[in-house]
């Protein structure tokens, strides 16, 4: 495994890291889930990326990762980066969503509860809330991170003026924003204008999530829909979004990823890690053999400009 300083932080993270978004929930398969954990952490996957929702039911990926913890790993908090974060709906009334003092502090509390932690590494607001003050959002943050909550702060899914805004706020009282998490791979570019610059400007890194567009970028969907398949359960990842266009694409790439000796996944991955600012990419997975496959882009080779150019190329084909 290869790590990163996450910006000018002195905080390294693992290439690859492992989110527990989908495939850890109590409606998942407990045992499958801590293979996965396992697996991960012998291979060098120090990063766990959890969220005060994720399930489903919301909460319970928190307390079964904790029951791993607990049972598999407790000997090895200190060689773990543990993230979670709040700012999405999770309980019912005024006060379970978005990003007040008030569900910020509630939320994290109950999250140190579910994962049995005394205090998580980075914590995020999840998401930004235009019916709160970004101030008092940041000040939460700031006080999680003096209160001893958690180590550092990160942002997910801001536009780009409030994340310009939340970091110069954040270093007027020395407590930087560590780290931007936003959706970022191959068929999705915009962090590259809207929060690399900022990351650049105030020192913070970049992780990525859903590097392989749930799975798009992978060899899943190129002969239809697995039953077993994010897309067969038409939630975050719909039917509709398999389009013939779409297999027409991932079936170059597939096609190009083999002629170059490395799987898809393996590929979208590659690239990804290839931008200079791009810290780590956050990998979902159903299985130890998907985790195998991804984990070749922790050591493998970079991809050259004209596999670059070719990739391009096939982002381009339309009907
Ligand atoms: N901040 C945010 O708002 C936010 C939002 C989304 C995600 N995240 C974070 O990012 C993490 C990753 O997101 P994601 O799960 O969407 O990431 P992803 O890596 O793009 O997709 C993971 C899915 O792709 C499929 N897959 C993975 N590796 C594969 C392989 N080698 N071959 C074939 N299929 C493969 C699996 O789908 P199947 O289940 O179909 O097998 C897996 O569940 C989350 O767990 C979470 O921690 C954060």
């Amino acid at each position: 495994m290869k790590y990163r300083f996450c910006g000018k932080s002195g905080l390294q993270l693992p290439v690859i890291s492992l989110g527990l978004w989908h495939n850890f929930g109590d409606v998942d398969n407990f045992t499958v889930a801590r293979d996965m954990t396992l697996y991960a952490f012998e291979h060098g996957i120090t990063h766990f990326d959890l969220a005060d929702n994720y399930g489903p039911p919301p909460g319970s990926a928190e307390i079964n990762f904790g029951k791993i913890l607990s049972n598999d790993l407790k000997n090895h908090r200190d060689e773990m980066l543990i993230s979670s974060k709040a700012g999405h709906l999770m309980w019912e009334g005024v006060y379970g969503d978005g990003g007040s003092r008030k569900h910020l502090m509630a939320s994290i509390h109950q999250s140190l509860k579910r994962t049995g932690l005394e205090y998580f590494d980075i914590f995020y607001s999840h998401r930004y809330d235009p019916q709160t003050p970004l101030a008092e959002t940041v000040q939460t943050l700031i006080d999680i991170v003096r209160q001893g909550k958690a180590l550092y702060i990160g942002l997910s899914k801001y536009p780009a003026e409030q994340a310009k805004q939340a970091c110069q706020m954040m270093a007027a009282q020395n407590v930087p924003c560590l780290v931007f998490q936003d959706r970022y791979h191959l068929f999705n570019r915009d962090p590259e204008t809207q929060v690399f610059p900022t990351a650049e400007k105030y020192g913070a890194g970049f992780v990525a999530f859903s590097p392989l567009a749930q799975g798009l970028l992978t060899d899943k969907y190129l002969a239809g829909i697995p039953d077993t398949s994010r897309a067969a359960k038409n939630r975050f990842l719909k039917r509709e979004q398999i389009t013939e266009d779409m297999v027409k694409r991932i079936t170059c790439l597939n096609r190009l990823a083999w002629q170059r000796g490395r799987s898809l996944a393996e590929t979208a991955l590659t690239w990804v890690l290839q931008h200079k600012q791009v810290t780590s990419v956050i990998v979902g997975a159903s299985s130890v053999a998907q985790l195998q496959d991804n984990l070749k882009a922790a050591d493998g080779k970079e991809l050259t400009p004209e596999e670059i150019n070719l990739i391009e190329q096939i982002l381009k084909i339309r009907d």
